[in-house]
């Protein structure tokens, strides 16, 4: 369902940076502590731009972060945290799905196209066919038709059936906001400093504590700042790929 129809391939460059992005990766451990040391605000800004060039559904960029870093608010956090170690960090970033955006990045990806000319595929996909996917309507009741219609159609061919409902909209935001997330974490990794993605907080008080949109969906909170060296609690552990890939 894809608008991009240009492709702008970057040269290989696989060897070496195959190798470079094993070793990030195999680096990157969730820690639950941290120093005091600050992290610069040139080090976050360069790992945000670097979250918002993952893949998202239909490029319309579903999420949105804020960084926390006063005192006074990292310490109400905390609590928020249940008191976790890791959120103890000189930075936490509240990582936000928003299922409620779509409309407006329609109307700015057609602004801000990067071309003279906004190609006619897309300015269809995006005036016509994006509106009618994502528009669920007032109480959903445009999604639960859309449902009744796809199940018609959807017997004599092959249909995107979702998202149609305010609850699908949530899980199609999440997607690319997860992505993001990864992002951020192996960004901030390259950088030197060390993540833990925190899931464990009450998001009854944290919308008290920040200026949350009301349909916005806190994804995680990421702890990032300096590693402390008694960070990491536990060995790695993965279960065997044989058990979780199935090749056809
Ligand atoms: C969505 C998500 C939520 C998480 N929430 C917490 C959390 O609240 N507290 C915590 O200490 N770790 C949390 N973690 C970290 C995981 O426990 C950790 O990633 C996992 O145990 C694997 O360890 P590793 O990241 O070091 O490989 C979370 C991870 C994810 C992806």
């Amino acid at each position: 369902m894809s608008p991009d129809t240009v492709s702008l391939c970057p040269p290989s460059t696989a060897p070496a940076s195959a190798a470079a992005l094993r070793a990030l990766i195999e680096s990157r451990r969730a820690m639950r502590r941290f120093t005091d040391e600050p992290v610069p605000d040139e080090v976050l800004r360069d790992c945000l731009e670097l979250a918002v060039l993952a893949p998202n559904s239909c490029n319309l960029q579903p999420w949105s972060f804020q960084v926390i870093r006063q005192p006074a608010l990292l310490e109400r956090l905390h609590t928020v945290c249940m008191g976790q170690h890791a959120a103890k960090a000189p930075v936490l970033i509240a990582v936000l799905a928003r299922p409620d955006t779509w409309r407006e990045a329609c109307a700015q990806i057609l602004r801000d196209w990067p071309e003279a000319e906004v190609p006619a595929p897309v300015r269809h996909f995006y005036r016509k066919t994006a509106p009618f996917q994502y528009n669920q309507g007032p109480l959903g009741l445009l999604g639960w038709l859309k449902r009744q219609l796809i199940r018609l159609v959807g017997w004599r061919r092959a249909l995107m059936r979702s998202p149609n409902s305010h609850a699908q909209m949530r899980t199609w935001a999440v997607k690319s906001t997860a992505l993001a997330a990864q992002n951020l974490m192996l960004a901030v990794q390259s950088h030197g400093y060390a993540s833990c993605p925190l899931e464990g907080f009450d998001e009854v008080r944290l919308r008290q504590v920040l200026d949350i949109p009301r349909q916005a969906v806190p994804v995680m909170l990421l702890a990032v700042g300096r590693a402390h060296e008694r960070g990491i609690y536990n060995p790695r552990l993965r279960f065997a790929l044989e058990q979780q890939v199935t090749w056809l």
